[in-house]
């Protein structure tokens, strides 16, 4: 090793160890990860983490996972979440689009921001640090449609209104079904345009429309991740905000029972991508810049750093639940009201986590991760948004 390389070494070593013991980074007891090599071989452990952070969480998109981490990190770290005024609900009063009026007093002059809204990038600059880092997700557009349409079946009307709940009959004469300025709508057609601010019914013949709403997109997005390459996507983020290998660890959030999954027939992904024409045209282009980045990074690199995130994980629920996960069950089965999940009918089953019966001992063996943590990698955000918004009013 060259005398350069270790003098870095050493910087990386003590500053880790000065961020470690400075007050700045846990509040929880700290667990070892063995990522030291991570460290020397990226910029993180030089670079203070940063900490101002939006997170435009779109639908049935992983986002919930993400804003789970978020939440974890901001109270690791005292920083202050902007959460919605309870006329709101736990969204900031979405589809509306956002407005500050819209975040609760208590938790004003915030560092980071996470929940549903439709974005309105002027409307953040007023409420965010002005070195705010915008992130978000997307998610392939025939899943995520097929997605939407188990999920939102008896809630939004576009889908209400379709025979015997078929995706196929819907998407055979959308128009016939679809109205653009009924209540839901938004999540029948381009549901990643809308939330992202976009024009939804916009006709996808009108290519400076879509071109120019990228090229807004990738100006104030630092980091667009994408679902399907979901860890990959949190290695960017991570050399993004500066932060440890300890920072992403996540438990999957807000799935559906498997068996409410339906296969598609041969026509109905095409048939999706034209329905959802712009959503399309965003995810091809920033699936295509994710994996541009990936390549600038080097994808052996980055698959190592894929590799230690996941024996972390495997490692962090070792520690928290002695072994596995614990059992995914359907919400009404969960015993600890805290862990249920928000169903939107009864006929959608989404899956949840229950604490093991010696949940009590969560966190004492050895190795053990806190208690705390353990839980909170399991809530639910309708809890953990309450949970927040409590401490922080104190
Ligand atoms: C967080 O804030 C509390 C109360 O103000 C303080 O006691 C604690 O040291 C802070 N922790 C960190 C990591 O800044
Ligand atoms: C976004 O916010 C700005 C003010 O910050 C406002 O002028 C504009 O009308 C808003 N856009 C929408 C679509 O509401
Ligand atoms: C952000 O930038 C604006 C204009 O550049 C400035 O007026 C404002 O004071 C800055 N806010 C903060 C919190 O730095
Ligand atoms: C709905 O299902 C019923 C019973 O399975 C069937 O008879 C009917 O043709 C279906 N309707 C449509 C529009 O597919
Ligand atoms: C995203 O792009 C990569 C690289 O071009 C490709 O291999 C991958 O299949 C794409 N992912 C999806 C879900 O389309
Ligand atoms: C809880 O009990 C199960 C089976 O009895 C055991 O495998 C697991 O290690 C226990 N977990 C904890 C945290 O004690």
């Amino acid at each position: 090793m060259s005398q350069k390389k270790i003098f870095l070494l050493l910087v990386a070593i003590s500053s880790a160890l000065l961020l470690r013991h400075g007050g700045h980074v846990s509040t929880m007891r700290p667990f070892h990860l063995g990522y030291s090599s991570l460290q020397s071989s990226s910029a993180s452990g030089l670079k203070t983490k940063h900490t101002s952070i939006a997170f435009l969480k779109t639908h049935k998109t992983a986002s919930t996972t993400v804003q789970n981490l978020l939440f974890r990190f901001a109270e690791r770290n005292n920083l202050t979440v902007a959460l919605p005024i309870q006329a709101c609900d736990h969204q900031f009063c979405y589809p509306r689009t956002f407005s500050t009026r819209f975040v609760h007093s208590h938790t004003m002059s915030p560092q980071v921001i996470t929940s549903h809204m439709r974005f309105n990038h002027s409307e953040l600059r007023r409420l965010m640090p002005n070195d705010t880092v915008y992130i978000t997700i997307l998610r392939e557009p025939t899943s995520m449609f097929e997605s939407l349409f188990s999920y939102y079946n008896q809630y939004c009307l576009s889908f209400k209104r379709v025979p015997n709940g078929s995706l196929e009959a819907f998407l055979e004469q959308p128009w016939h079904y679809y109205r653009p300025h009924e209540k839901d709508s938004m999540y029948a057609r381009n549901t990643l345009t809308f939330d992202l601010g976009g024009d939804k019914d916009r006709s996808p013949k009108d290519k400076a429309y879509i071109k120019g709403f990228i090229g807004e997109v990738e100006r104030i997005f630092s980091l667009v991740m994408i679902a399907e390459h979901f860890d990959e996507s949190l290695v960017l983020l991570r050399h993004l905000l500066a932060w440890d290998l300890e920072d992403m660890l996540y438990v999957r959030m807000n799935m559906r029972r498997p068996s409410s999954r339906r296969s598609l027939g041969a026509d109905l992904p095409a048939r999706i991508r034209s329905w959802n024409a712009l959503d399309t045209a965003l995810y091809e282009h920033f699936n295509k810049s994710l994996w541009e980045r990936l390549r600038a990074l080097g994808l052996s690199s980055v698959g190592r750093e894929v590799h230690l995130l996941q024996s972390a994980q495997v490692r962090l629920v070792q520690g928290c639940f002695g072994g596995r996960l614990p059992q995914l069950r359907p919400a009404a089965f969960i015993r600890n009201k805290e862990l249920r999940p928000w169903q939107p009918s009864p006929k959608v089953d989404i899956m949840g986590y229950d604490l093991p019966p010696n949940a009590s001992r969560l966190g004492r063996g050895a190795g053990a991760m806190s208690h705390d943590l353990c839980v909170k990698l399991l809530m639910p955000e309708v809890q953990y948004s309450r949970l927040l918004l409590r401490s922080q009013s104190q």
